[in-house]
């Protein structure tokens, strides 16, 4: 089973990825735990690109990293994973591109959309929670800001709102949850829900 989580920067989907992962594997299932962009060596090194505050690229040249990056990821870990029968939870994946690059940066979503498909072979999550927060909120978590991070705070408004119309057009896949509750309450909200896919 392949499940995604998604939202804005410091919607708190490591910390999700952590407190699912670990209730899974109690329940004794095998989890591969992965992110993105950095799920692969050469993703590491993209990764690096893509965030350092002093990278001056440009939006289609910010796509098509984050593309690369993905291509390796679903080919080197995400595949072999889910052949192997593993629950994969992936911190970002396909979503993420449409909200960011797409809403937040203003290229063609029907292009990317394309694109997507063919760095992901076609595989898609079969659940994906996004983790929605205000970006007022979740920027007060932030400590020390990453390229992305420090985009002006419309360009967040837009990600997340990008974000909530995809969650309108898949709602059997993207599952909104509300990213401004505890840790420990969201937690046992998406518990609830993956219990009817394992
Ligand atoms: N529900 C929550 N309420 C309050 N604080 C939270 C919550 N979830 C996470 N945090 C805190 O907010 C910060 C960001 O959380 P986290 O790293 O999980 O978010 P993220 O979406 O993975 O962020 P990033 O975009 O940097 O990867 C951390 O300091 C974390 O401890
Ligand atoms: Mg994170």
């Amino acid at each position: 089973m392949f499940i995604s989580f998604e939202g804005i920067d410091k919607s708190g989907k490591s910390s999700q990825v952590k407190l699912l992962a670990e209730y899974l594997e109690k329940m004794n299932y095998e989890v591969v735990k992965t992110c993105e962009p950095g799920g692969t060596r050469v993703g590491q090194k993209i990764k690096l690109i893509l965030l350092r505050p002093s990278s001056r690229i440009s939006s289609i040249s910010e796509f098509f990293l984050y593309l690369a990056d993905r291509a390796e990821h679903v080919r080197q870990v995400i595949k072999l994973a889910l052949e192997a029968r593993k629950i994969v939870i992936s911190d970002r994946f396909s979503d993420a591109t449409v909200a960011y690059q797409g809403y937040g940066r203003g290229l063609d979503i029907a292009w990317i959309e394309a694109l997507n498909e063919k760095a992901t072979q076609g595989i898609l999550p079969e659940i994906t929670f996004l983790l929605d927060i205000n970006p007022d909120l979740a920027r007060q978590r932030a400590k020390k800001k990453d390229r992305i991070e420090r985009e002006e705070i419309d360009f967040h408004h837009r990600v997340r709102q990008g974000y909530l119309e995809l969650a309108k057009l898949h709602p059997e896949r993207i599952k909104i949850m509300n990213g401004e509750g505890s840790p420990k309450e969201i937690h046992l909200a998406i518990r609830k829900i993956i219990l009817k896919y394992l």
